[in-house]
């Protein structure tokens, strides 16, 4: 049977913007001229090898290196030679975040701009980077270049997702938090309900598309990050990022701690009542992240390598100040303009930095 466009469309789910996404049991046929770029640790998995045969693919090695400015030239010139022969090539990344951010910014430039569609392998990925648009690559930095790339399609397979190693799943669990502190609702509670006693793969998989469709209520009122309304997803970000890089943390176990010292921070400010505080912090109490927690307060930071990481963030305002994401209550992020010294002194309080 040949394809067809409406075969493909069938059972999509549409949002405003025409953002698209689904979550399906196994591979999906992809159009013609499609061009696979796929993380290679995934040639190990035998589902995997099969479906990708019948497409003209490179695999590239995941991790942040891919997203290097100095390994761009090597790639594109491969993908260059993969796509010089077709007419109108649609790019297919299937990875982690760091496959998607470099495969959509080659999407973004081949061409001018030619369609991609994202497959996401990570957990992380599936609920997060793989939705919203955002491509990067590292110059010296992390993220220090990138566009906006609309994904044609993000397709999560769930045969994919869940071969995954239990430990990639407790990484991304601050970021599925994130999203339940922030959207609020329903299943916030539902997500509070099973912590104490879900592995981290269960979470995920429970909770994946109420965690994208939150992300997506935040997306689509300032899809370009121009209003300010796309900001408060960086709730937990703004000591996350600097965990992250002091600590060599995987990025979901930083946001987790991040998210931990906004809500503190937010009740020490008087934006959180002590009630709602309280339904929060069993959020916290997780034994999944005991020894990172223990371990990360153990090693606290100079105050003067976290104002040097602090300075780094993209989400600084004028001068010595940061846009910072606090909560006013669940579902309700509230971005308050902090300066530098004030943060020092909050993270100094709460014992991640050095008095
Ligand atoms: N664009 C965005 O909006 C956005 C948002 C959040 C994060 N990010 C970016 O995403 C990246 C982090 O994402 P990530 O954690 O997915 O990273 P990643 O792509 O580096 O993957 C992490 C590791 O998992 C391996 N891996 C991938 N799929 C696997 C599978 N199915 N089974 C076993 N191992 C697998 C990879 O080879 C790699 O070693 C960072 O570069 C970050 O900056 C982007
Ligand atoms: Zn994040």
């Amino acid at each position: 049977m040949g394809w067809s466009f409406q075969e493909f469309l069938k059972d999509l789910f549409f949002l405003k913007g025409s953002l698209v996404w689904q979550i399906r049991q196994s591979f999906p046929k992809l159009p013609p001229s499609s061009v696979v770029i796929y993380d290679r640790i995934l040639g190990r998995k035998n589902f995997f090898q099969k479906w990708v045969a019948s497409y003209p693919s490179h695999a590239v090695r995941g991790g942040e290196s891919l997203k290097s400015i100095d390994a761009f030239p090597q790639n594109i010139r491969k993908i260059l030679k993969l796509t010089q022969d077709l007419e109108k090539p649609i790019l297919v990344g299937v990875g982690g975040g760091s496959v998607g951010d470099f495969v959509g910014f080659c999407a973004s430039v081949l061409r001018r701009g030619c369609p991609l569609i994202h497959i996401p392998s990570t957990w992380l990925s599936a609920i997060d980077s793989a939705h919203g648009g955002k491509t990067a690559l590292n110059v010296d930095a992390k993220n220090q270049i990138g566009t906006f790339k609309k994904p044609l399609k993000v397709f999560l397979v769930r045969e994919l997702l869940e071969s995954q190693p239990e430990r990639r799943a407790a990484e991304a669990l601050g970021e599925l938090l994130k999203m339940a502190l922030l959207d609020g609702g329903g299943w916030f509670e539902k997500v509070r309900n099973a912590l104490p006693e879900a592995s981290s793969s269960f979470l995920l998989s429970r909770f994946l598309r109420e965690a994208i469709q939150g992300k997506y209520r935040i997306i689509e009122k300032d899809y370009l990050e121009i209003s300010g309304g796309r900001r408060v997803l960086n709730l937990g970000h703004t000591l996350g990022h600097v965990l992250e890089v002091s600590h060599s943390l995987p990025h979901g176990v930083a946001v987790y701690m991040g998210l931990w010292m906004s809500v503190e921070w937010s009740l020490q400010k008087k934006f959180l009542s002590q009630r709602e505080y309280k339904k929060v912090r069993s959020f916290f109490q997780t034994r999944i992240f005991q020894k990172s927690f223990k371990e990360v307060q153990k090693r606290k930071l100079s105050p003067r390598k976290f104002l040097f990481l602090l300075g780094k963030d993209k989400k600084r305002v004028k001068g010595q100040k940061i846009d910072f994401v606090f909560l006013k209550g669940i579902g309700r992020p509230y971005r308050y303009a902090v300066s530098f010294l004030s943060l020092l002194k909050e993270c100094q309080r709460q014992g991640w930095v050095k008095e």
